[in-house]
């Protein structure tokens, strides 16, 4: 019998955080959540209703708007992975664009938002069984979280990582543009007020420069197999 546990994993941007919580959730038949795809479909809303561009802001709009926006996760049964809705709707490939990525830490520091998507992710964890990544999740979301992991590499690989991903769906995107969005984003994440991207102290730090998909799956799952088996 398993001992059903939260797992915390944050860091910067591409890092692998997703692929391996994905990875991981599916060998231990865990829900995954990508926190970050709330914030980037938040981001979408505040675009398409004209709240917020490349030239502003309209905080105070945005917040006015809250009660007529809802995010929840639906099962998407092509792949069974849970998959961000913004009022019912799945916006996958638009929430991933660079348009969002140039935008979403300006979304992300309204701490109005932050307060209501931590209901979310609360609401997500109250079975444990989750894995979920994202940048605040071992420090604000799930403090007592079993076990929270730490990812980070260097910020050029980071960069090359994120490039290779884009250029399968825009072969316009330069590796420039994609370097300056994860500096910006860096940036924003570790200054804000609210909930800044931090390690947690209790955090397993992991730099994934020099390992491959599969030796950091084996190391997050070193760590993982010990607390979901005992117990018993
Ligand atoms: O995929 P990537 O690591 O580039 O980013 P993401 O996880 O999709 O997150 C997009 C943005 O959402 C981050 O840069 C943060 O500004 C924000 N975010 C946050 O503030 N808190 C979280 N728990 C997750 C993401």
């Amino acid at each position: 019998m398993s001992n059903k546990i939260i797992i915390a994993i944050d860091g910067t941007s591409s890092t692998g955080k997703s692929t391996l919580a994905k990875r991981i959730s599916k060998q231990l038949n865990y829900l995954y959540i990508d926190s970050g795809a709330m914030y980037r479909a938040l981001t979408y809303y505040a675009i398409k209703r004209k709240f917020i561009s490349n030239s502003h802001f309209d905080k105070t709009k945005l917040i006015a708007d809250i009660p007529n926006i809802n995010i929840d996760f639906r099962n998407n049964l092509t792949n069974n992975n849970l998959e961000v809705h913004l009022n019912g709707i799945s916006y996958e490939n638009k929430i991933r664009s660079l348009e969002v990525s140039n935008l979403v830490s300006e979304i992300a520091t309204v701490d109005e938002l932050r307060k209501q998507m931590v209901l979310v992710q609360h609401a997500l964890g109250l079975n444990k069984g989750v894995i979920m990544d994202g940048r605040d999740i071992g420090t604000v979301v799930f403090p007592n979280a079993e076990l929270k992991f730490y990812l980070e590499a260097t910020t050029e690989l980071r960069a090359k990582r994120r490039y290779d991903e884009l250029l399968l769906t825009d072969k316009n995107i330069t590796y420039d543009e994609v370097l300056d969005n994860i500096k910006l984003r860096d940036n924003q994440d570790t200054t804000r007020e609210h909930s800044p991207l931090k390690k947690a102290n209790d955090a397993v730090l992991i730099n994934t420069d020099n390992l491959t998909l599969d030796e950091l799956e084996s190391k997050l799952l070193s760590y993982i197999n010990p607390l979901i088996t005992k117990n018993l």
